[in-house]
């Protein structure tokens, strides 16, 4: 029997993957889990992480029965995708930052890549770089504070606006560089903030739709939605539970990590 999909990520960055797969599958049964009890991931070591990735990712596929799993965060995806295939039975559709159709899109061949501290330096996103944008010049800012801002804004409280400045201007130090990508995915959550914060029009390029047609190619056979829909996490959080609820989310299961 078709199981839902699990849309798993740090925190409430994979929302906005959530977002894309309800666009694109509007009647699939989704069920959301988070490691918020570690969150950010965008500071921790390579080792303790992919570890913990797995733990927590086995874990929420064994609680939720789900026939695919969406890793709905770049952190993760650019270190532990290999490992999650390794040992899960089921498809895994991974999260990497948007170079490649950012790199179509420029016409200035100058893009920015907005991300979390790791995957801004990960071996994983420097190949992607020089795979599909050898001859951009590609401009890596990492801004973990926006996942921080990214958190407060779904628990109702709406972000910083001098804190968004500050994070986005090293973007702007070339006029020319007309493309950004939003490389985790709690930034797409604050896309009218962002483009507020910019100081003048740039295109933003996340990976929430590409990530949705992928899954529709891969899971053969998708569980219908039914009403608000099961989440999971890794510490009890009242206001976490209600910022999912305005997702469509029930109340939050506490995940038993063994
Ligand atoms: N949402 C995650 C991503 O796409 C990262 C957030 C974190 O640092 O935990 O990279």
């Amino acid at each position: 029997m078709a199981g839902p999909i699990l849309v798993f990520d740090s925190g409430v960055g994979g929302l906005s993957v959530v977002q894309a797969l309800r666009r694109r599958l509007p009647e699939a049964a989704l069920v959301y889990a988070c490691d918020n009890a570690m969150l950010p991931y965008g500071h921790r070591g390579d080792a303790w992480l992919v570890q913990r990735i797995r733990v927590v990712c086995e874990a929420a596929v064994a609680a939720s029965g789900c026939s695919a799993l969406v890793v709905a965060c770049n952190t993760a995806s650019t270190l532990a995708l290999d490992v999650l295939r390794e040992c899960l039975s089921i498809p895994v559709v991974g999260t990497v930052p948007a170079i490649k159709p950012a790199a179509r899109m420029s016409l200035t061949r100058h893009i920015g890549l907005l991300a979390t501290s790791a995957t801004v330096s990960r071996p994983y996103t420097l190949q992607l770089i020089e795979d599909f944008a050898a001859d951009c010049r590609v401009t890596r800012v990492a801004a973990d504070i926006l996942v921080t801002e990214a958190e407060r804004l779904v628990v109702g409280e709406p972000p910083d606006q001098a804190t968004l400045r500050q994070a986005l201007s090293p973007l702007w130090d070339d006029p020319e560089l007309d493309t950004v990508v939003l490389g985790c995915t709690h930034f797409p959550l604050l896309g009218p903030w962002l483009v507020d914060a910019a100081p003048h029009q740039v295109a933003w390029v996340d990976s929430g739709d590409a990530i949705a047609r992928r899954v529709a190619q891969v899971v053969p056979a998708l569980a219908p939605r039914q009403g608000d829909e099961p989440s999971l996490v890794t510490a009890r959080d009242v206001r976490l539970g209600r910022g999912l609820a305005t997702f469509g989310f029930a109340a939050p299961r506490l995940l038993q990590l063994v």
